[in-house]
């Protein structure tokens, strides 16, 4: 059997590691039937920072293929992937293609495989925001709408997939790939120098990057001030994305942030260094996806900088808070976990580190 894997942003990165290594596995104990796999990196991602430091830190392998789409609008950055990515489908004649998450990456190259009658897989099916003007949403109905094999973080995400019509025998509930590199390199996680002396619980940590926050100035700087009253209590550490700083810089928002007293901002930082940040600080401030499971599973509180999340479970059961991108919201929130009122959580179901092998196990079964 051979599968494509398709990463191309840096979320991906993090759930592609823990599949391509369950495959290696599986080869080991299947030596009459391996499994064949190739990497197609897309290109969404392209700075060392955003891509190539996960490829060393995780260990993934070199892709086979990068189609270098680099930046571009929606429809010209998917259309641009869906060009380049079919010529590869039909060189290696892959019996799946197997994608991730929610990107345009992900809804891309699951549109060129159906349509070539190739079987997908996507792993992380099933997530709903019920907010359509999130571009991420559009990626994930249009992705578990063509997919054959829809791998669920959740039970909740299984019945989001339910309730569209999409039948039993296709859903499989395996856990969180995300979670199977967190547990993984939970003890190699690297502490940043520029932590200096500080230590566990000293400090937030802070990333944004959904256009919703950063793209209008009015929403970026309301969030700029709630960061500014929480860091008289305790210094934030920022990582900032480079769709954050190419913002920040058009808005002339950039000198304020340097400019702010226990505000350090940082360029993106590789996971191990970050996955230290997250695992020692006091709490998190976010509107990222993947930051809000892995705070549920360190017991590191949340707060989200959104108003609706498709990862509901974090907030059901793990350690994060929705609060919107209002100063007064993520000040109070962010007093009360100072107070010692954090939520504390419990960790969802399957996120044990062993969803790549589930996922692994059915395609072998199945999809041969
Ligand atoms: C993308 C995903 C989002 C995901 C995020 C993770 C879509 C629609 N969005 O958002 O779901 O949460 O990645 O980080 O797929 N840029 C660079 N260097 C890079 C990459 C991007 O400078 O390596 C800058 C470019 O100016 C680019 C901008 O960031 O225009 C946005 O990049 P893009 O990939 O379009 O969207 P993200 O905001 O990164
Ligand atoms: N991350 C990282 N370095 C950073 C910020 C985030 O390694 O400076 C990791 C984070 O731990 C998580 C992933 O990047 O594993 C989340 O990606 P991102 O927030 O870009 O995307 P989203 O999850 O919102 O789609």
């Amino acid at each position: 059997m051979r599968v494509i894997h398709v990463a191309g942003a840096r979320p991906n990165f993090m759930k592609i590691a823990p599949l391509m290594e369950a495959v290696v596995h599986y080869n080991r104990e299947h030596t009459q039937r391996p499994m064949e796999q190739f990497l197609v990196h897309t290109g969404q991602h392209y700075d060392e920072p955003m891509s190539k430091l996960f490829f060393d830190e995780l260990g993934i392998s070199k892709p086979d293929v990068n189609l270098e789409v680099g930046s571009a609008s929606h429809a010209r950055q998917t259309a641009e992937i869906m060009k380049r990515f079919e010529p590869v489908v039909e060189q290696w004649r892959p019996d799946v293609v197997s994608v991730v998450g929610d990107v345009n990456s992900t809804a891309a190259c699951a549109m060129t495989a159906a349509k070539m009658g190739i079987r997908t897989a996507h792993v992380e099916a099933g997530l709903r925001s019920h907010d359509r003007e999130m571009p991420e949403e559009i990626n994930r109905l249009v992705t578990d709408a063509l997919s054959d094999f829809l791998f669920a973080t959740s039970r909740g995400a299984c019945e989001n997939l339910r309730r569209e019509g999409i039948p039993d025998e296709k859903i499989f509930f395996v856990g969180n790939t995300m979670i199977d590199t967190l547990m993984r390199h939970r003890e190699l996680a690297r502490r940043p120098a520029f932590l200096d002396g500080r230590s566990m619980g000293q400090f937030a940590v802070v990333t944004l990057h959904r256009p919703s926050n950063v793209d209008q100035p009015r929403v970026f700087e309301e969030i700029l001030d709630a960061f500014e009253e929480l860091g008289k209590r305790i210094p934030i550490i920022f990582s900032v994305h480079p769709r954050t700083r190419d913002m920040a810089e058009k808005f002339g928002l950039l000198e304020r942030m340097e400019r702010q007293e226990n505000l350090t901002l940082t360029d993106p930082l590789g996971y191990l260094e970050f996955l230290y940040l997250l695992a020692h600080a006091s709490f998190a401030m976010t509107d990222s996806g993947g930051i809000q499971e892995e705070t549920t599973a360190l017991g590191i509180p949340c707060l989200t900088i959104r108003e609706n999340t498709e990862r509901p479970e974090t907030v059901k059961e793990g350690t994060n808070v929705l609060v919107g991108a209002n100063h007064a919201r993520i000040v109070r929130e962010g007093e009360a976990i100072l107070e010692g009122r954090g939520k504390r959580g419990r960790i969802p179901e399957k996120w044990d580190g062993r969803a790549a092998q589930r996922i692994v196990r059915v395609l072998a079964e199945l999809a041969d």
